[in-house]
């Protein structure tokens, strides 16, 4: 008898729930049509008619799970914020899409691997906002911050709604008939090369395949993009955002349900990572280390911490909760990821509300476990935790300090030990990670 009425008065919460929830949808969906966004996509309030009910069946779902105790992967913050924010899973459907934020050198391609190898519903781009800095960038007209930032997030909004057009104007050479030769790294995402996006290679001109594991000739945007809205979850790397706070209307966007990942890494790693990969334009820091000088007020060092102030604002804005961001940020430390691979994807895919998928699970297993040796500096498989620490033997002591001095707020906030000399550089013994939780 008990189990009836139970039932019963689920039904009733949940229709209370459908209810009340189609109220809001009208309710914002009015709201939008007056609204102005930055994107030229049009679309119809009608679009949310089937969405909603795909969202009252995932509030439906998580009521149930909860009544009957099985709490599945959700931790006890998480349901609370994500009951508050019930609304934002009505409009987007359930997607989820997953911004990993990073810089260069913090390991985020390994990182978005783990969403990349997903594959099941997932769309995954690698760096996409490189067409949009390499033209606006050397458009030194264009060369503005503020404008680029908003350029950025305007880019992201429209390809996290699977509409390539806002790229499409950044590509070089421009794309004929929404296809083109030249996507960025098109081959880093699986998605992008799965069969049915994969056009026939033109068999008269001599072409480069443009995917590793099939022959595909170019690349159909519309194929791209009707792949895109056919996965349940989207996922975009970047290391071309500088600010969190600049992204605020693209997570306030009721059509989307975004997660932010930050991933952040020891400067001090970060700079002798970047002096081995893009030698040629760290010879300044080389000549530095050699005579032991380094001048403080020049333009390299300048740039250094502004990059790492920049990374510690972020994740200040992240970490303080803001009401537009709450449970929707994550900040990550690329040691973590290297000591714990596998607990910490686990941490991220219950960050995101996505399923760890097997094919996920198995890739990191693959890829953090090998005695493999590194097959290049850009590579994925490698032995992390090993890989983590050796920066501390290939960076001068002299340049350790200087990032110590520029960087010193960014590192006490994210946990990494100062260093006093040489000595304690070099012992491995000595650990320079402080275990701080963030989230
Ligand atoms: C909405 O649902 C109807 C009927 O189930 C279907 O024909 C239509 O294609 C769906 N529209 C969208 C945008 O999914
Ligand atoms: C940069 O762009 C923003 C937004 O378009 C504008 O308000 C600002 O004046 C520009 N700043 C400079 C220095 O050009
Ligand atoms: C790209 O794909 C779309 C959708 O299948 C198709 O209609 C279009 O003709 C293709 N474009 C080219 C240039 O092949
Ligand atoms: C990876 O490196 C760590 C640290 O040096 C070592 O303990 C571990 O055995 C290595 N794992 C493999 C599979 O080589
Ligand atoms: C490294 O540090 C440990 C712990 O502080 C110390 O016992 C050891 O002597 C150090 N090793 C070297 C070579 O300095």
């Amino acid at each position: 008898m008990k189990t009836k009425y139970a039932v019963v008065f689920i039904c009733i919460v949940a229709l209370v729930i459908i209810e009340k929830e189609s109220n809001i949808i009208s309710m914002v969906s009015d709201k939008l049509i007056q609204r102005q966004t930055p994107l030229q996509t049009p679309y119809t309030p009608l679009d949310y008619s089937n969405t909603t009910q795909k969202g009252s069946l995932t509030v439906l779902k998580m009521l149930l799970s909860n009544l009957s105790g099985t709490k599945g992967n959700l931790s006890e913050e998480q349901e609370g914020g994500e009951l508050e924010d019930v609304g934002s899973y009505s409009y987007s459907g359930g997607r989820k899409h997953i911004l990993l934020m990073a810089t260069t050198r913090t390991g985020s391609s390994f990182v978005g691997e783990f969403f990349n190898q997903h594959r099941e519903n997932m769309f995954y781009l690698f760096e996409p906002l490189w067409h949009v800095e390499r033209m606006l960038t050397t458009a030194t007209e264009a060369n503005n911050g503020t404008a680029l930032a908003g350029i950025y997030r305007d880019v992201l909004q429209a390809l996290f709604l699977c509409d390539f057009s806002p790229l499409e104007k950044y590509i070089t050479p421009p794309p004929q008939d929404h296809v083109t030769p030249a996507l960025f790294r098109r081959e880093s995402s699986l998605s992008l090369c799965e069969e049915h996006v994969c056009s026939p290679v033109n068999k008269d001109v001599v072409e480069r395949y443009h995917c590793k594991t099939r022959r595909c000739g170019p690349l159909n945007l519309t194929l791209a993009s009707e792949s895109c809205l056919s996965k349940q979850h989207h996922a975009v790397k970047t290391v071309r955002v500088r600010q969190l706070e600049t992204l605020q209307p693209l997570v306030e966007d009721p059509r989307l349900d975004v997660r932010v990942i930050q991933l952040v890494r020891d400067p001090r790693a970060i700079l002798a990572s970047r002096m081995v990969a893009f030698s040629s334009k760290y010879q300044t820091w080389k000549a530095w280390a050699q005579d032991g000088q380094v001048p403080e007020d020049d333009e390299e060092v300048k740039r250094l911490k502004g990059n790492c102030d920049h990374i510690r604002m972020s994740a200040e804005v992240g970490l303080s909760q803001p009401r537009w961001l709450r449970s929707r940020y994550m900040l990550v430390r690329y040691e973590d990821i290297a000591r714990y691979p596998m607990q910490k994807a686990e941490e991220m895919y219950r960050f995101t509300g996505i399923p760890f998928s097997s094919q996920a699970r198995e890739w990191i297993l693959r890829n953090t476990q090998t005695t493999q040796e590194a097959s290049g500096i850009y590579s994925t498989q490698k032995n992390s935790s090993e890989q983590a620490e050796k920066w501390r033997f290939s960076i001068p002591f002299t340049l350790a300090q200087v990032v110590q001095r520029v960087c010193g707020p960014t590192m006490k906030l994210f946990g990494y030990r100062f260093v006093e000399n040489e000595k304690t550089l070099i012992n491995k013994s000595i650990s320079l990670l402080e275990d701080k939780l963030f989230n």
